[in-house]
């Protein structure tokens, strides 16, 4: 039994991470276009690099929460494969061992030239000055709006083998990503963890758990480890 799980923001907001489109979420505070596409790296680096090491510290200062351990104890009874849209790395803190990445992790940085060239920084801020092997500027490894989603078919791919899915804590409104519920297999079984997710919006075959991202994958791990 392959089970695939795909995480967005709504899963660490119990461990204190904002979500983005929640009210109050990052997105009221800042403008997409001042801080994340690569538009914005070009015309203030500073703005961009100061919005990344605040969230880093953030996540450097917050614990992995009930529904990321929840994940690992599934992995001790299937084959558990996590894409997640999140730049934190709470799912890897929980202990969890096979995590893909989507748009990228906040404790790497990466050169701003050429793709490929990755540094491990763990919590450190990124200032400018602070170069690449290739001596480009660093900037945060994460996948900007107007930029590809390298890893898109990988994750793709690992979705297709899907004997089922559970969605926890993403408001699936941004694409190439919030697609990839789509590429399973037409028997695989979805679940959606979502308080906020409206039944209407999510396809018929979709179980939806309206529940925090704890108390949701809670309940669902137990039904699928006693039946
Ligand atoms: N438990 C579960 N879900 C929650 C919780 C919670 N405690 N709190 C909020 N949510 C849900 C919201 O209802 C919403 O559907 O989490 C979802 C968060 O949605 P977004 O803020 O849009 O986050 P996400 O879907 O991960 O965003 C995708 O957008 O800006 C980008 O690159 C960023 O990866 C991110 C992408």
């Amino acid at each position: 039994m392959k089970i695939v799980v795909f995480s967005g923001a709504g899963i660490s907001a119990e461990s204190g991470i904002s979500t983005f489109r929640d009210n109050g979420g990052l997105w009221d505070k800042f403008k997409i276009e001042d801080v994340a596409t690569p538009d914005a790296f070009s015309k203030n680096p500073e703005l961009v690099l100061e919005f990344y090491n605040e969230r880093r510290k953030n996540i450097s200062e917050v614990n992995p929460n009930a529904a990321h351990i929840t994940i690992t104890k599934l992995e001790q009874k299937f084959d558990v494969t996590i894409i997640t849209q999140n730049i934190d790395d709470l799912h890897e803190r929980a202990g969890s061992k096979n995590v893909l990445h989507l748009h990228g992790c906040i404790t790497v940085a990466k050169s701003s030239k050429i793709d490929g060239h990755y540094k491990y920084i763990a919590y450190d801020d990124i200032k400018i000055g602070d170069l690449a092997e290739d001596y480009s500027q660093l900037r945060p490894h994460v996948v900007w709006f107007g930029e590809e989603v390298p890893e898109l078919e990988n994750a793709a791919a690992i979705i297709q083998q899907a004997d089922i899915m559970i969605t926890v804590g993403s408001s699936l409104n941004v694409y190439p990503a919030a697609g990839l519920i789509h590429a399973s297999k037409t028997d695989c079984q979805h679940f959606v963890i979502d308080p906020n997710v409206e039944e209407l919006k999510l396809p018929e075959n979709f179980t939806l758990i309206k529940k925090n991202a704890g108390e949701g994958m809670s309940d669902l791990v137990q039904r699928l480890t006693l039946g």
